[in-house]
């Protein structure tokens, strides 16, 4: 059970409870104060015995340390909980957290391996999360402790992937740069299609009159706070003989640039339902944005950054829908 914790008193609280029974790993008073003192504001994630304990057995907290980059400032786990998983789902928690806030790369400092036998399991587990051996530092701390800093690029293929989530909630009040509205187009032409027949086209909306005109006719309402919207189009040419693809073609254009939406630090929800309902809301943004009539308009992805907190929605287990070698 992993709670975000905002209340600077109960960051301050939590963090001396779990470090002071963590003296091996924090026996200088002088840098275990700081580290209680900077969680008191800085991105907070505790987690718990259960769902109704207030007791917490561990925590981590972010630091942002430039505009794209955060550090894993600290972590403690109470020794009781060791290897029951409770750090790594910490972990994922607070990097679920820094993709979703744009951040690229993480980074993490601990005491070279090779020194002590606790600091080699932390090199352990930080190796075992993803990170990687950037640069040791022999002197950053003291010589005894030589200081190892690792890396770890939150912008993986996979991890957006995983990252990816649709999201319903208000955006920042914040244009969107064109250059990235280019790399998220360029991404769903980047998109296979059925024998390359490219059936999907796509017209990026980010002049406010438009956005205006767009939203006034969502409705219910979505996306109103969205400042840039992609509105995918498609033709129906046949690949070879009758056989047409292009739903095929620009469901994996969508997927695309959904990816790269979430990769380049914004979000956004596949719109389709909404708006080719029988209202045919569609047909009003086609008349809107002067789309011709061989084409018809299937989706909305509005894009800008996130202004809510949100959540992954629950999925089926992963052996309930994944079998290797046949049905049994
Ligand atoms: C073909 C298609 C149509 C969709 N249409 C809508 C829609 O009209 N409104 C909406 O809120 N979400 C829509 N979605 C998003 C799904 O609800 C969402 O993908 C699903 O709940 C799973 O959540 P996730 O995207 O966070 O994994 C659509 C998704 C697909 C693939």
């Amino acid at each position: 059970m992993i709670r975000f914790i905002n209340d600077p008193s109960e960051c301050q609280k939590i963090s001396r409870e779990i470090l002071e029974a963590l003296k091996e790993w924090f026996e200088v008073d002088e840098s275990r104060e700081q580290y209680i003192r900077e969680s008191a504001c800085q991105p907070f994630f505790a987690t718990y015995e259960d769902k109704t304990s207030d007791k917490p057995i561990g925590f981590l907290c972010l630091k942002e340390t430039g505009a794209e980059t955060v550090e894993l400032a600290v972590m403690g786990v109470l020794k009781d909980h060791h290897r029951e998983g409770v750090g790594r789902r910490l972990f994922a928690a607070a990097k679920d957290y820094a993709s979703l806030h744009g951040y690229s790369f993480m980074q993490v400092k601990t005491v070279r391996s090779g020194m002590y036998e606790d600091y080699d399991r932390t090199n352990m587990f930080y190796r075992s999360l993803g990170f990687k051996e950037l640069e040791v530092f022999e002197e950053y701390w003291d010589k005894d402790n030589p200081c190892q800093i690792y890396v770890m690029s939150l912008r993986s293929a996979i991890g957006t992937i995983n990252t990816r989530h649709s999201y319903r909630g208000a955006f920042v009040e914040e244009p969107v740069p064109r250059k990235d509205l280019e790399i998220i187009a360029n991404a769903a032409i980047d998109a296979p299609s059925g024998c390359n027949k490219q059936t999907t086209d796509i017209i990026v909306v980010d002049d406010p009159e438009k956005l205006k005109m767009i939203k006034e006719v969502l409705d219910p309402p979505v996306a109103q706070t969205a400042p840039a919207m992609i509105i995918v189009l498609t033709r129906r040419i046949n690949a070879y003989r009758d056989r047409c693809f292009a739903v095929q073609d620009y469901s994996a254009a969508i997927e695309n640039m959904l990816l790269a939406i979430v990769e380049l630090g914004y979000q956004s929800c596949w719109y389709e339902g909404h708006i080719t309902d029988e209202d045919r809301i569609c047909d009003k943004i086609a008349g809107i944005l002067n789309v011709p009539d061989e084409y018809d308009v299937v989706c909305l992805l509005p894009v800008g950054k996130a202004k809510d907190e949100f959540h992954a929605p629950s999925k089926k287990p992963f052996g309930e829908r994944v079998r290797f070698n046949g049905w049994k």
